[in-house]
């Protein structure tokens, strides 16, 4: 958009102007709605002093700063009218504090200018701001979420305050001004005129002093009623870490300690310290139903701070978050494919590592977020970023949050992290920063905590000792055990406490659903109808659920919150939402239903789910968990699967696996027969290409999976679906040196292709036996088979076999036969494969098959003493595949490496690296290849005068390539002997030596060797 010189209000009246008529067929509703206009004081000045490519960067700046500021108070960026930026509070939905919202965001996006002004040189953005509160009339629309058929005259209103406004201060109206509460000061600018509004109205001017706002999640809980008790040097730690971080040198803590132990009230605390004025908050919370989401904190922030709602359609939700890293972030169109393709994936339907490096995309969109995060801690206004509840993490986030920790050290932020003992970092605290061990309180303290909380007002010592005693030093157990006794206590004779305090209930369960026991039924009812749907529920949802009319659910509600059970929030987009004052809380509660009760609860709230298709979007895991729980075990195998496709499309194999081990277990439960198998077959489906690719073909679990898989198959007599999974099975036998039962296996493959010929029996065929010949030292015959592999196969017809087989046949094959030509002294011809096999790479794009013509490139290079190309290709060997976690390539390409710098005179180095290779090869189970890394070795060792390990290496090699018949190697085992006998002064035994050594080459028709 072009920047206009016209009035901002007259563009505004243009636009409602266009607004549409109120056509018939759509249904209006009436509604207050409260409208924020910022404009970008003097664009035009600010256009000409700094040319328009500067001045795009300072307008995306300033959108970018309004959006978020927006956002962070519940509001939608309804429009970008040039340089201004129009924000509604209370679209699509409403709640009472919306013109506070919108103050509060004026207020950020000042601060945030003031703030900026510091950083930029010599660019001095400022903002007016006008901010109206009124009744319009919003014509619903399917498709429409920015409000664009939104009128009324409040609109109107907001863009002629603004134009009252000097450079950055905000005006509003008189409804604004009173409706936002006590919150902020105003200056009363007396009646003014509007043009377009026939009266005179008194507007205000926002003082800069605001009250402390509300974290996203402190909204959901509720103001605290008592204050912190103890907790002195915890605190003092915290103040001393976000002190530093202003100065500039940021740190990270994590507070652990059990449910209940004040861990989210110390940050509560924190957050409303003196110090922290100047400071900026982001919080992200971990959820028990999302220990498997990838990335679940991340994109759940995202999704709120990009107005995101529960109900909305996927592509709707990728619009909103596509639109916040744009027009918000600024992001480049790279930048935000990579950021869509990881915390937007359309979802299972995305193909499984489709396109090349997911996981190099991850990395970059760790990076890319850590410096979103970072970029707004700057001296002076330190950042303060909390994890909550890391024990519910998910592998992917708590290596970003690693990630985030290891460099807090260089940013003007503290990473704040919260966790029960237990969980993913148990064991490795100190990851997350200092350790700041919560423990109990003191009885003392226990005793001024209750006294604190006003419930305790006149209780006898006596019932105090029975607080002290119950609670145990639990903080949440104190307010609960004093909140009981009171209100048992309340009204009573003096003598019936006794019985009252002996029948105090033991656990916190049992004092829950007293509580709960003395409610009415509908707040019980919607209590455990939530406590069913999880800590955070959705209102729509849980009052469809207990079919409570609108009223009876509100008064429902109301009984809840007085109880200090629940409280009433927003939790994604403006979703209305309640939260458990406690996880524990929600623990009870569900606690207390019989076991038929949860069961039915949980039907119902996966079928409201269910039905909810369309919009919706769904959480495969967590529909997962309520199908199991409510004993609908196949459905919830198949929703596991669901995840795991997702996890595995994002890259996530963690994630994945984890999935499907529950779905493994959910079809463990189910009858015996076809529809359990076939559930079950699925699975391993994933399961065994999953594990193969990050563990490597060596891995036992990646056996087991193909054993389970073939299983199966043969079972259900499917012979189409049974290739892909016989030559896993052989390839795993390779792997592991079983080289005959490899051939055994592939016997099938030709059986079937006999039977009935296919390209895809035809490849896997002739390339798993060309790959068996090649390490029996059969050269000829690899030379055979490779080359009709490499004859048949063409891009355009065979490339989406990789999808059944995880196998590039292409690639694969002309890897082998490259290095069959090398080993055959055809070394250019060797070359020549391995280039095209990096070609065809390029051209698939599959992250594992590149790290295959990777290994193909150096590979030969090493065979034909090629030191320059070996070392070149194994560094991006060792970078690629160490970004993408293929263990056994990097294994490989580290055992390049110490070759080529021992090769190069750094021996030494050269060994360490070359050992530590092995070790790594051998730990992923993968028996070949160990006799070619042990001569390497082992020559190297020699030139050392290391003779006795090199000794020790052969004999052992000797021995394991006669026990697994991998004759390839044994030329050059032999010949690695005949140096090392050379050496020790052996010079017959070194002649004999490389006699065999001949012998053996010749055998293998291997003329690389036989010189
Ligand atoms: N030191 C304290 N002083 C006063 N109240 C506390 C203290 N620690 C915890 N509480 C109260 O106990 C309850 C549970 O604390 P919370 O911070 O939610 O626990 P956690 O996060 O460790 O599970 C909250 O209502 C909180 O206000
Ligand atoms: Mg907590």
């Amino acid at each position: 958009m072009s920047t206009s010189t016209r009035h901002p209000g007259d563009r505004l009246g243009a636009l409602i102007a266009q607004g549409p008529a109120e056509p018939s067929d759509m249904p209006s509703q009436h509604r207050q709605l409260t409208v924020m206009f910022a404009d970008l004081v003097g664009s035009t000045a600010l256009l000409e002093e700094h040319g328009p490519e500067a001045f795009s960067d300072l307008l995306r700046i300033y959108h970018n700063l309004c959006t978020e500021a927006t956002r962070t108070q519940d509001g939608t960026v309804a429009n970008y009218l040039g340089d201004g930026v129009i924000s509604y509070f209370g679209y699509p939905r409403g709640t009472e504090d919306d013109p506070l919202r919108a103050v509060q965001a004026a207020w950020t996006i000042l601060q945030n200018l003031e703030q900026l002004n510091r950083k930029l040189a010599g660019a001095r953005l400022a903002a007016r701001i006008g901010i109206a509160t009124g009744r319009v009339i919003i014509h619903q629309k399917p498709g429409d979420y920015y409000g664009e058929n939104v009128v009324g005259a409040c609109l109107n209103k907001a863009a002629r305050l603004q134009t009252l406004a000097s450079a950055n201060t905000a005006v509003v109206c008189a409804a604004t001004r009173k409706l936002a509460g006590k919150a902020f000061d105003f200056e009363d600018l007396g009646p003014q005129d509007l043009k377009g509004f026939e009266q005179p109205e008194v507007v205000f001017r926002l003082r800069p002093r605001r009250r402390k706002g509300l974290s996203r999640f402190e909204a959901l809980r509720g103001e605290r009623r008592t204050p912190l008790v103890g907790r002195d040097r915890e605190l003092a730690l915290l103040r001393k870490l976000m002190a530093r971080a202003a100065g500039g040198s940021g740190g990270a803590a994590v507070l652990v300690g059990e449910p209940g132990i004040g861990k989210s009230r110390l940050i509560d605390v924190l957050r409303r310290d003196r110090a922290m004025e100047s400071a900026r908050f982001l919080s992200l919370q971990c959820s028990p139903a999302h220990q498997f989401s990838s990335l679940h904190p991340v994109k759940d922030y995202l999704d709120w701070v990009s107005g995101v709602n529960a109900d909305d359609a996927r592509d709707v939700r990728r619009d909103k978050l596509r639109r916040l890293f744009q027009s918000a972030w600024q992001t480049d169109e790279e930048q935000t494919a990579v950021l869509m393709d990881v915390v937007a994936s359309s979802g299972p339907e995305q193909e499984a590592n489709a396109d090349i490096g997911i996981l190099l995309k991850r990395r970059m969109a760790f990076q890319i977020l850590s410096k979103k995060v970072f970029s707004t801690a700057v001296p002076g206004h330190p950042l303060l970023l909390v994890f909550e509840d890391v024990h519910w993490i998910d592998p992917t986030s708590a290596e970003f949050l690693e990630n985030l920790v290891r460099n807090a050290a260089d940013h003007a932020c503290t990473v704040l992290t919260t966790t029960r003992p237990e969980g993913p970092f148990a064991g490795r605290l100190s990851a997350l920063g200092e350790v700041v061990q919560l423990e109990r309180l003191s009885d003392a303290q226990s005793v001024e905590l209750a006294k604190a909380t006003g419930l305790a007002a006149g209780m006898d010592e006596e019932t105090l000792h029975v607080i002290v005693e119950k609670s145990d030093g639990v903080p949440l157990f104190v307010e609960e055990y004093a909140s009981m006794l009171a209100e048992n206590l309340g009204g009573r004779e003096k003598g019936e406490g006794q019985k009252v305090r002996r029948d105090v209930p033991m656990t916190l369960g049992g004092l829950v659903q007293n509580k709960l026991d003395r409610l009415n039924p509908h707040a019980q009812k919607v209590a455990r109808i939530g406590a069913t749907v999880g800590r955070v529920f959705d209102l729509q949802l849980v009052r469809s659920l207990s079919a409570l009319g609108r009223t009876t659910f509100d008064k429902a509600l109301a009984t809840l919150e007085a109880a200090d059970i629940a409280h009433r929030g927003t939790a994604s987009g403006s979703q209305p939402a309640a939260i458990f004052k406690h996880a524990l809380v929600q623990d009870a509660v569900y606690g207390s239903l019989s076991t038929a009760e949860r069961r039915r609860l949980h039907g119902l709230v996966a079928d409201a789910m269910l039905a909810d298709k369309g919009g919706r979007r769904i959480t495969a895991e967590v529909l997962a968990d309520h199908l199991l729980a409510a004993g609908r075990n196949r459905e919830s195998a198949e929703w596991r699967l669901t995840a795991a496709m997702a996890a595995a499309g994002e890259g996530s194999a963690a994630e994945a696996l984890a999935h499907i081990t529950r779905g493994l277990a959910a079809t463990e439960l189910l009858p015996a027969g076809d529809e359990r198998d076939d559930v079950e077959l699925r699975l391993r489906a994933i399961e065994g290409p999953t594990l193969m690719v990050t563990r490597g073909p060596g891995n036992p679990a990646f056996g087991a999976a193909q054993a389970r898989a073939l299983e199966l198959l043969r079972r259900q007599n499917k012979p189409d679906n049974l290739v892909p999974v016989i030559y896993n099975t052989a390839l795993h036998d390779w792997a592991c040196g079983r080289l005959a039962e490899a051939d055994r296996v592939n016997d099938e493959i030709f059986a079937i292709l006999d039977a009935e010929p296919s390209d895809a029996a035809y490849l896997a065929a002739h390339t798993m036996r060309g790959l068996v010949a090649w390490h029996r030292g059969d050269n000829p015959a690899a030379l055979e088979h490779l080359s009709a592999t490499v004859a048949r196969y063409d891009p355009a017809l065979h490339r989406e076999f990789y999808m059944r087989f995880l196998k590039e046949f292409g690639v694969f094959g002309r890897f082998y036969l490259g290095l069959t030509h090398t080993v055959m002294g055809k070394t250019a011809e060797g070359a020549k494969h391995a280039k095209a096999a990096l070609e065809l790479a390029k051209l698939v794009k599959r992250p594992h098959v590149y790290g295959f013509a990777l290994l193909a490139n150096f590979v030969t290079a090493m065979l034909r003493d090629d030191v320059p190309t070996a070392s070149r290709y194994s560094e991006e060997g060792i970078e690629f595949a160490g970004r993408q976690g293929f263990p056994e390539m990097v294994a490989m390409s580290m055992i390049c490496q110490g070759w080529a710098k021992a090769k190069r005179g750094a021996i030494d180095t050269g060994i360490h690296q070359m050992e530590e290779g092995s070790a790594l090869w051998a730990m992923t189970g993968f028996a070949n290849w160990q006799a070619y890394f042990a001569s390497l070795l082992s020559d190297a060792y020699v030139a050392v005068g290391r003779l006795d390990e090199a000794r020790a290496l052969l004999d052992r090699h000797d021995e394991r390539v006669a026990r697994f018949g991998e004759a390839q190697f044994e030329p050059l085992l032999a010949k690695s002997r005949a140096v090392l006998l050379a050496a020790a002064g052996d010079s017959g035994g070194a002649a004999a030596a490389m006699q065999i050594a001949r012998e053996r080459a010749a055998r293998n028709k291997a003329a690389l060797w036989m010189g």
